[in-house]
């Protein structure tokens, strides 16, 4: 039995917590174009068509949904695509780390999910914070376009849009799209859209996220049975989830989860037997993206192990 193979080529898809950051999207696709960004595609068919139809620009697609990308992937290679890069991530973590400022010439967003119920409101993804965001991202003549089938929505973000630094123009359309959400609206009847288009008046500054250097610890006196580890609820959120020691290979396992805003990082730290000292460190195999948060986790473990001694 031969197994079908689930998308053509990974190469457009970019692991972007291994690179330098911000990204150098010239590097990426080999060339000086507009850049231009689909948040949340979905299927992917509008960012496609747009590819095929603007072959001069370069595109990036965001989505967290794996099954999405891979959808996106297995087109992206039907159509021998080259100037498509798929990125999996929260569109709030990719902006602040992957795209520098006023690095963009479009970003536009496809009937986000619009959290119609007051208390689901706070997952919304244009809010003002994500606008003022948006705002620096995008060159001096840039402009963001959402497209939604729902209204309140469409008013909320025009009210979070004051002090973006972006002036909105709202405009009822019909159908124009064909992805799948506008499809199964239009299904059930929706004739008309709101679609919010957004031009850059004034740049706001936010500036990009930097890795930092991660400091790993050495101590000279270790007991893994008695380790006792206690998260952290200030700033970064850290929670300790599991461990595992190996008593022949002298070498202990951390499963810890960070959370700083939006980006949530699950990971392992290893304390590891090395000459007559233990180091503390990130485990070998771990994609992880250096932050305070995750320097904060070699913290904690360093500080539970010196408190063994005290
Ligand atoms: C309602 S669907 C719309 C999909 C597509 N644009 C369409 O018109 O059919 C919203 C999409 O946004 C993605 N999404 C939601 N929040 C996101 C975020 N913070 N960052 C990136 N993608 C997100 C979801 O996974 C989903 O595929």
């Amino acid at each position: 039995m031969q197994v079908k193979p689930k998308y053509i080529s990974l190469e457009p898809f970019l692991p972007w917590f291994q690179l330098p950051k911000p990204i150098s999207w010239d590097k990426v696709f080999g060339r000086s174009s507009p850049l231009v960004l689909e948040i949340g595609f979905g299927r992917g068919e509008y960012l496609v068509r747009r590819a095929l139809d603007e072959p001069y620009k370069n595109f990036v697609g965001i989505e967290i949904g794996w099954i999405s990308i891979r959808k996106l992937l297995r087109s992206i290679g039907k159509h021998g695509i080259k100037n498509i890069k798929v990125i999996q991530a929260d569109a709030r973590v990719a902006l602040e780390w992957v795209f520098a400022q006023k690095s963009l010439s479009m970003i536009y967003s496809l009937f986000p999910c619009p959290w119609p119920k007051r208390r689901h409101q706070k997952h919304r993804l244009f809010s003002r914070d994500f606008l003022r965001l948006v705002n620096s991202r995008l060159q001096m003549d840039g402009k963001l376009m959402v497209v939604t089938d729902h209204m309140a929505y469409c008013h909320w973000i025009l009210a979070q849009s004051q002090g973006s630094g972006l002036a909105p123009e709202l405009e009822r359309i019909g159908p124009s799209f064909a992805t799948k959400y506008e499809k199964k609206w239009t299904q059930l009847g929706q004739k008309e859209f709101f679609r919010l288009i957004f031009r850059k008046l004034e740049h706001i500054e936010v500036p990009e996220r930097g890795e930092i250097s991660l400091k790993t610890h050495r101590v000279r006196a270790f007991s893994p049975e008695k380790l006792t580890l206690r998260g952290h609820k200030d700033g970064a959120v850290v929670e300790f989830k599991e461990m595992l020691y190996d008593p022949l290979r002298q070498k202990t396992m951390i499963r810890a989860l960070v959370v700083e805003g939006p980006l949530r990082q699950d990971f392992w730290v290893q304390v590891v037997k090395r000459g007559d000292q233990w180091i503390i460190g990130p485990a070998k195999g771990c994609s992880l993206v250096p932050t305070q948060g995750v320097q904060r986790v070699l913290d904690l473990v360093f500080e539970a192990i010196s408190s063994q001694q005290a």
